[in-house]
């Protein structure tokens, strides 16, 4: 019995810890902001522990060794001491401490500081890069950062409230219709990361994420010139066959590819779409099968999805254009 309560337990404390790690964890902090908001976290779990033990304790006195005889003037004593005046000290410091680390949270970047204006979508996001001084590059689903600089996120919705949400790297802000809301992060660690929606959006809300690539400055701009530069259509023959398709079959009308007639702004810009990690915001693996599925049956994989579906196109079709897009890197 005893082995079997152990086992359960074990199992309680592992699922607990598996989300403290990895690519999403806001207490694994790769960020300032997030390494401050763990500190605030920590904080309070042990403050909290020692309120919770010194409560079991006078519990405990009172069951095993206390005689029972009433004695006013210890009750009193106990009264507004243990209800009054350790309760006000404990959560003066609190208060003090969350009233210090709140503001640097909110504040926003200086003037010069690389720009990202984000808008939330059903279900995906649409990314604009503002560097200070250059031409505005956009891209969609996918964030490359560049190391220990603070970054200024300018946030907004297109249809519902949305939340961006980067745990390992700083706090999450609301996306409002109608309203901009600005978040300035500054990452700290090199590597790959994951932001989700942190706010109930409908159909598809747990399937709203999107990678953030943290790295350093050379790579940063080599990144953003890439994605600057219009699209390289792929040459081979079956990729051509798929850029035909890509306007006879209306995609165009929806989907931006940068260098091509394509200008449509109700989908993703898919002028560099193959050179992302993930497909359908963070939900799919970024290869030729996978686009194939995602045109063939989007509502499958991401339940009321926009996208229209395309499984009336011949499998070779689908592959063609597959291939095509998979091919813009
Ligand atoms: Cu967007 Cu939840």
């Amino acid at each position: 019995m005893a082995a079997r309560s152990h086992a359960a337990m074990a199992t309680v404390v592992l699922l607990g810890t598996a989300g403290c790690s990895g690519v999403q964890s806001a207490l694994a902090p790769g960020g300032r902001q997030a390494a401050d908001i763990a500190g605030l976290y920590w904080w309070m779990a042990i403050g909290s522990l020692i309120v919770w033990l010194g409560v079991v304790a006078v519990a405990v006195w009172c069951v095993r060794w206390s005689s029972g005889v009433p004695d006013r003037r210890r009750d009193r004593a106990l009264i507004i001491g243990g209800g009054t005046i350790i309760p006000l000290i404990v959560l003066t410091v609190l208060l003090t401490y969350g009233l210090i680390a709140i503001p640097p949270l909110v504040a926003r970047a200086p003037a010069g500081s690389l720009s990202i204006a984000v808008t939330g979508e059903r279900w995906w996001w649409r990314v604009r890069y503002e560097p200070p001084g250059g031409a505005a590059v956009p891209v969609a689903n996918e964030l490359y950062l560049p190391v220990n600089e603070l970054v200024q996120f300018r946030l907004n919705s297109h249809d519902v409230i949305h939340s961006f949400w980067m745990p390992s790297l700083g706090p999450k802000m609301d996306m409002i219709p109608g309203r901009i809301t600005w978040l300035a992060l500054e990452p700290t660690q090199i590597g790959w990361f994951r932001g989700t929606c942190a706010e109930f959006c409908g159909g598809s809300h747990a399937l709203m994420g999107f990678d953030v690539r943290v790295t350093g400055r050379p790579a940063f701009e080599k990144w953003l010139a890439h994605q600057a530069a219009p699209a390289a259509v792929p040459p081979d023959a079956i990729a051509r066959h798929g850029y035909d398709l890509f306007f006879a079959a209306g995609c165009s009308a929806c989907h931006t590819i940068r260098g091509t007639p394509a200008a449509g702004v109700i989908g993703p810009d898919l002028t560099h779409v193959g050179s992302r990690r993930t497909l359908a915001a963070s939900v799919l693996p970024n290869d030729v099968d996978a686009f194939r599925r995602w045109m063939a049956h989007p509502g499958h994989i991401k339940p009321r999805a926009r996208m229209p579906r395309f499984g009336m196109l011949a499998d070779a079709d689908l592959k063609a254009l597959a291939t095509f897009l998979e091919g813009l890197e």
